[in-house]
């Protein structure tokens, strides 16, 4: 059981967080099915509530980026870190030991890559989230984005309903169409668009007024961390992404491209799980440098 006084102190941060009179600590989770709870759980620590996500599936579209080129030797020493790993089945398959024994949430669609304009996702089979032990399905919704609204609607709707079947919460992953702003309002309409679907987890981008994109979504909302940001920087988005109501990071960039990968994740983690300010968690990021 967790601790209820820390619990409701956690949850009691933001807009984003569960109310008290939910009895399960994650949002919007109450009246779910026990498996569905169970891999919620995985992801999110039932004594905080959050969850550090390390994502690293951007080779699906980018092909081997910055830091992305060897996982095993940059990704796999950070495992130990992150709450989940967020990766392509093709990366997991190949370079993650099974052994490190850490909630997967499995990038289940696939499309084109950044040289192509249309993108034409698709789903992968929800038998291979099952053979994985995939905690989470990621896909992606795409608003206001043409022909791809549509498409990615179609698909996030069919990973949700298989998803219900097999008992594997959906991360509904958001994208808004080239030419609107990155703003509040676009970020909270298909935030909320992917709740409504069905999602169990969003993820979206911090901006201003971020606090009503997560109030306004009845699941768990986490941040993309997006381009390589100077560290203590990276650190501040993390810390007002949650006191704005995140449940926490799915970060990739900031941390794989940093200059000391494992200080960052560990700092990270420090903010989103125990409260530290972006100076206390550039600080400790500076002392892991030299340990
Ligand atoms: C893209 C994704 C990426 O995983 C996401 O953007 C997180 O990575 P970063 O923190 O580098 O932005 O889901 O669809």
């Amino acid at each position: 059981m967790p601790d209820m006084d820390g619990f409701r102190e956690a949850n009691s941060f933001g807009f984003g967080q569960a109310s008290l009179s939910d009895n399960f600590h994650v949002k919007g989770a109450s009246n779910m099915p026990w498996g569905m709870k169970d891999r919620l759980s995985r992801i999110f620590n039932p004594k905080t509530g959050r969850a550090v996500m390390l994502a690293f599936d951007h080779g699906f579209i980018m092909g081997p980026t910055s830091g992305l080129e060897r996982i095993d030797l940059t990704i796999v020493p950070l495992t130990q870190y992150a709450d989940c790993l967020m990766c392509t089945r093709g990366i997991l398959q190949t370079s993650i030991p099974a052994n490190v024994n850490k909630p997967i949430c499995l990038r289940s669609d696939a499309g084109s890559t950044i040289l192509t304009e249309l993108n034409r996702n698709l789903l992968i089979d929800v038998e291979d989230a099952i053979r994985f032990n995939a905690s989470a399905m990621a896909v992606m919704f795409s608003a206001g984005d043409g022909e791809q609204e549509a498409i990615t609607a179609a698909n996030l709707v069919k990973a949700v309903d298989l998803g219900n079947r097999y008992g594997i919460p959906v991360m509904g992953v958001t994208a808004v169409g080239k030419q609107m702003a990155r703003d509040a309002r676009y970020f909270a309409l298909a935030s909320r668009v992917c709740a409504e679907n069905g999602a169990s987890i969003v993820k979206t981008y911090y901006c201003d007024g971020f606090e009503k994109v997560a109030a306004s979504c009845p699941v768990p909302v986490v941040i993309a961390g997006g381009k390589k940001l100077p560290e203590k920087e990276a650190l501040e988005l993390c810390y007002n992404a949650i006191n704005d109501g995140a449940a926490g990071v799915d970060m990739g960039r900031n941390v794989f491209q940093s200059d000391s990968p494992a200080a960052m994740i560990q700092a990270v983690h420090a903010v989103v799980h125990e409260g530290l300010t972006p100076e206390q968690g550039f600080e400790l990021y500076q002392s892991l440098l030299h340990s």
